[in-house]
């Protein structure tokens, strides 16, 4: 019989595996918030060709990639197996596939090393990119989270405590990215490729809409998709940068006045960014804009916290251990994993 699990004492490492989507990613992380080690394989020039991630060719990459780059972060942390006290990983939300591959490899590991696995929902571990790199952020902590699958504002009243406070009626906004980008001929991943292009490009060129932007907490961007495909189909010779960071520029006034309604109307302490998107340059330069008026404390994670990668998931995994204790080694991949019932 197992004893009871009393919490990881100061001081353990947790080693944290990220394969849900296109990266492969492995990390060492002390008590939650110290990173050691952050090995992140990106798999983009794989999928390049295809404009897109294709499931098929992430899950076999991810097999051939996480052995080597588990075995990087251990040396780049310096530790061995026998230091690690648990091992998390994204169980989901992802693709079936490529979160077997993490999932796996992590529970064999729990089971070699003897200690415990715990599984962790990807968009937890996107909530947790602030507290990790500023743990002493006060809650309740509001969190744009925008990735290529999500585009949230959720509430955090303490560690796993959250509320949805606002979601994507439609697409994501890093999907909208990638569509627009794709659209554009700009190529794959559509995020930062808008990023550059608008950065030689004129924010105010084109008048978009900015969808519900005085409605709510909700969003929705698959109409400024369709805006931008009419513009530039009513005006082919219109200069793609214009084209890039007009579009931008319609989105991040959207997520900017969203989350500032959000933090202001929960009372929140902290507003913080999370998820792929929150990497864009024009929405790190927004986004903390009328923090200080308002007396919230803003932050901006690091880019490298804000992309997928698996320090997230270890810290995430060190605070669900610690509240939880271990997850069961029948746990599975979840594709659709959720972390609201609504
Ligand atoms: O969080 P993430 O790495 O993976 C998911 O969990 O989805 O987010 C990926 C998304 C993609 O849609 C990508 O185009 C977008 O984040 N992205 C960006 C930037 N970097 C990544 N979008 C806008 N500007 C960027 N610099
Ligand atoms: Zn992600």
């Amino acid at each position: 019989m197992r004893e009871p699990f009393e919490g990881l004492p100061e001081g353990s490492l947790v080693l944290g595996i990220e394969t849900s989507c296109d990266e492969t990613a492995a990390s060492v992380v002390r008590d939650g918030t110290e990173i050691l080690s952050s090995v992140v394989s990106s798999q983009v020039d794989l999928h390049a060709r295809y404009g897109g991630v294709v499931p098929e060719v992430a899950s076999r990459a991810h097999t051939e990639l996480l052995v080597p780059v588990t075995a990087q972060a251990l040396v780049e942390a310096g530790v061995a197996g026998k230091d690690i006290a648990a091992v998390a990983a994204t169980t989901g939300p992802g693709l079936v596939g490529a979160l077997l591959v993490g999932v796996s490899a992590a529970k064999a590991l729990a089971l070699t090393w003897g200690v415990p696995f715990v599984s962790v929902n990807h968009l937890e571990a996107h909530l947790y990119a602030a507290l990790l790199e500023e743990p002493d952020l006060e809650f309740p902590l509001v969190v744009l989270l925008v990735s290529g699958g999500h585009t949230m504002l959720v509430e955090m009243t303490d560690h796993g405590e959250y509320r949805l406070l606002g979601e994507t009626l439609d697409d994501a906004a890093g999907e909208a990215f990638d569509k627009v980008a794709r659209f554009l001929g700009l190529g794959y991943p559509g995020g930062p490729a808008i990023d550059t292009a608008a950065l030689s490009g004129d924010p105010t060129a084109i008048r978009f809409p900015r969808a519900m932007i005085d409605d709510g907490l909700d969003f929705s961007f698959s109409g400024l998709k369709t805006a931008v495909v009419n513009h530039v189909r009513a005006n082919p010779d219109a200069a793609t940068e214009d084209v890039a960071a007009s579009f931008q520029a319609a989105v991040v006034d959207v997520l900017v006045a969203k989350s500032r309604r959000a933090a202001v109307q929960s009372g929140a302490k902290a507003l913080a960014l999370g998820g792929g998107v929150a990497a864009n340059t024009l929405l790190r330069e927004q986004f903390l804009g009328g923090c200080a008026d308002d007396r919230i404390q803003g932050f901006l994670p690091s880019r490298s916290m804000c992309t997928d990668n698996a320090a997230m998931i270890a810290s995430a995994g060190w605070y669900r251990l610690q509240r939880l204790g271990p997850s069961s080694l029948d746990t599975g991949a979840d594709p659709r994993d959720r972390l609201f019932q609504r």
